[in-house]
């Protein structure tokens, strides 16, 4: 368990890495090089340092990676045959379509088009279903990074009521999907809530994902409550550009057991499961397509089987 009240997301990114980076080498090993497909469609400023982000996290966990980098009138058809060669493609596992993606094309139905085994954002309807009833899916990133966080801080979560704020299909819904498979009580706060606040104070876990700046101060939280801050909104303030959550960090602080700041909270932890997603895929592909094989040949028994798993 933590003892800081300020939850340090970069150390705890870190270890998460550094299991990806022992897990990757193991695979390696075994001749299996897992290989992330990052798509950016467009030129949106945000979007382009993420993507730089993950390429630089993938390289080095020895991921391999390929980015694929294009123009924001890009047909929403070309697109779809993308994702398409990318499925079939065997020493690709894991795809990953950064959003937001041009008006033009409809993110629910390329999202869709993405295999699901190799849907490192846990984003198709699969996955999102296999999450709801409780299976083994990939999950997406930020609400995984989040769960690694309380788990950290708070040990077990059992029991806990956990204040979700937003309810979005990137964060907002699959984060009351992991509390609730944790065994927490769930409330989803949202903008017609009535009487948001008052709910928030009655919380242990409070998760913030709204996109409103230091929206939620102290008179939000029940003293001792553990607040993950899933916010990243740039300001301006006294002349100069700054990132800030959801949560007013000053205010909160002397009123919580721990809190993610802004940077330095969720914002690393997101990279490190895309990472983790990565080789779970990889893994997962390369026991499936062993499980195919074994089926089609009557020769093989199961002693000739590779057996391989990582942590
Ligand atoms: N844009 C903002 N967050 C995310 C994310 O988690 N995944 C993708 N693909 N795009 C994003």
């Amino acid at each position: 368990m933590n003892t800081s009240k300020v939850i340090d997301g970069k150390a705890a990114a870190a270890r998460v890495l550094a299991s990806v980076k022992a897990d990757v080498s193991k695979l390696k090993s075994d001749g299996i090089e897992p290989a992330l497909a990052v798509i950016l469609v467009g030129q949106d400023p945000a979007s382009q340092v993420y993507v730089r982000n993950k390429i630089l996290r993938a390289e080095e966990a020895g991921i391999r990676s390929l980015e694929y980098r294009l123009s924001a009138e890009t047909p929403q058809a070309e697109l779809l045959k993308l994702i398409t060669e990318l499925n079939d493609d065997h020493s690709i596992n894991g795809i990953l379509l950064q959003l937001p993606l041009p008006a033009h094309i409809e993110e629910a139905l390329v999202l869709q088009a993405i295999a699901p085994g190799k849907d490192v954002d846990g984003f198709h309807s699969e996955n999102v279903g296999g999450l709801s009833q409780g299976r083994n899916v990939l999950t997406p990133c930020t609400p995984s990074g989040c769960m690694q966080l309380l788990e950290d801080a708070c040990g077990d979560l059992s029991g806990k009521h956990a204040v979700v704020i937003g309810r979005s299909n990137i964060v907002g819904k699959p984060m009351a999907a992991l509390l609730l498979k944790a065994h927490c009580s769930v409330t989803v706060v949202h903008s017609r809530s009535v009487d948001a606040k008052a709910l928030c104070r009655q919380a242990d876990i409070v998760v913030a994902a709204v996109g409103r700046p230091r929206m939620i101060d102290s008179s939000w939280l029940k003293p001792g409550a553990v607040v993950i801050d899933v916010g990243i909104n740039r300001i301006e303030e006294d002349g100069r550009s700054r990132l800030v959550g959801d949560v007013d960090f000053d205010s909160a602080l002397p009123q919580v057991s721990a809190i993610t700041p802004v940077p330095g909270g969720v914002g690393p932890m997101t990279i490190a499961f895309l990472m983790k997603n990565t080789v779970t895929a990889a893994l997962q592909q390369f026991h499936s397509r062993q499980a195919h094989a074994q089926q089609s040949t009557t020769q093989s028994s199961p002693s000739e089987a590779v057996c391989l798993s990582i942590s």
